[in-house]
């Protein structure tokens, strides 16, 4: 038996219900933010003061680098992450990390100047959303933030437009996870972070309105 409108489930249900929107949409902005700190990061004239590159070289990645070599990171990093100090960086890059983070490859492309400056310009962070990472943040949280609102709530409500939403909602993921695949080293298309964000952030916020005032409200067509 399909539930024809959310109003009709038991009020801890809907309680439970808004709680859980309320709580994706708490993470989604946390994650959307961050994001945006890390595309301004990538514009930054000046590099962090404890910038993410040497922070990961220093850690997960330290296998890979000779003391001698992470010096030489630290260097480039210190002097602003230039373009015209890169050749040493560079080839350090090509000999030690292109095989796991060159093109093509399974891992988060690393390889170009590109690719390594915004990574000198930002900010080391412990929280969550560093954890996950913008490429799990692109790929996999926020789509699955979206599918869960759809498949849970959405789908159940009692509006005719639900599925023009689940279809704008389905739009702005799929154009949120392919700006940030193209743009990987490139740089130059700015507008497109900042469209993918007020696109993501308007259908979250409609789908989040049109579910709670189904929950509390509901249609008189949901009640009959
Ligand atoms: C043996 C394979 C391997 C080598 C060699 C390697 N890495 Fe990694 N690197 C990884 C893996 C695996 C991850 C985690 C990928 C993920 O987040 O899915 C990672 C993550 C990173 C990250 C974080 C990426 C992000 O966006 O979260 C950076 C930066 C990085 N590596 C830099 C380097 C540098 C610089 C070198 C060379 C000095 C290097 N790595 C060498 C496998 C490697």
């Amino acid at each position: 038996m399909g539930v024809m409108s959310l109003r009709n489930l038991p009020p801890s249900e809907r309680a439970f219900a808004t709680f859980v929107l309320l709580a994706m949409a708490a993470f989604l902005t946390g994650g959307l933010l961050f994001t945006t700190r890390q595309e301004r990061a990538g514009m930054a004239q000046a590099p962090a003061a404890r910038p993410r590159l040497m922070a990961i070289l220093e850690g997960v990645m330290a296998p890979n680098t000779s003391p001698a070599e992470t010096a030489m990171f630290r260097t480039w990093v210190q002097g602003g992450a230039a373009r015209e100090g890169f050749a040493p960086v560079e080839a350090i890059v090509t000999n030690n990390c292109a095989s796991c983070h060159g093109p093509g490859g399974q891992f988060p492309r690393i390889t170009s100047y590109e690719d390594l400056r915004p990574l000198a310009m930002e900010e080391a962070s412990d929280s969550l959303y560093a954890t996950i990472g913008a490429r799990g943040l692109h790929l996999v949280a926020f789509p699955l933030v979206f599918l869960a609102a759809a498949v849970l709530y959405l789908r159940r409500t009692a509006w005719a437009s639900r599925k023009g939403l689940m279809g704008a909602s389905a739009v702005a993921v799929l154009f949120d996870m392919g700006q940030w695949w193209l743009r990987q080293g490139r740089t130059g298309i700015a507008w497109a972070p900042w469209a993918a964000l007020v696109l993501v952030a308007t259908t979250y916020l409609a789908l989040t309105g049109m579910v709670l005032a189904d929950l509390w409200h509901g249609s008189s067509e949901g009640q009959r």
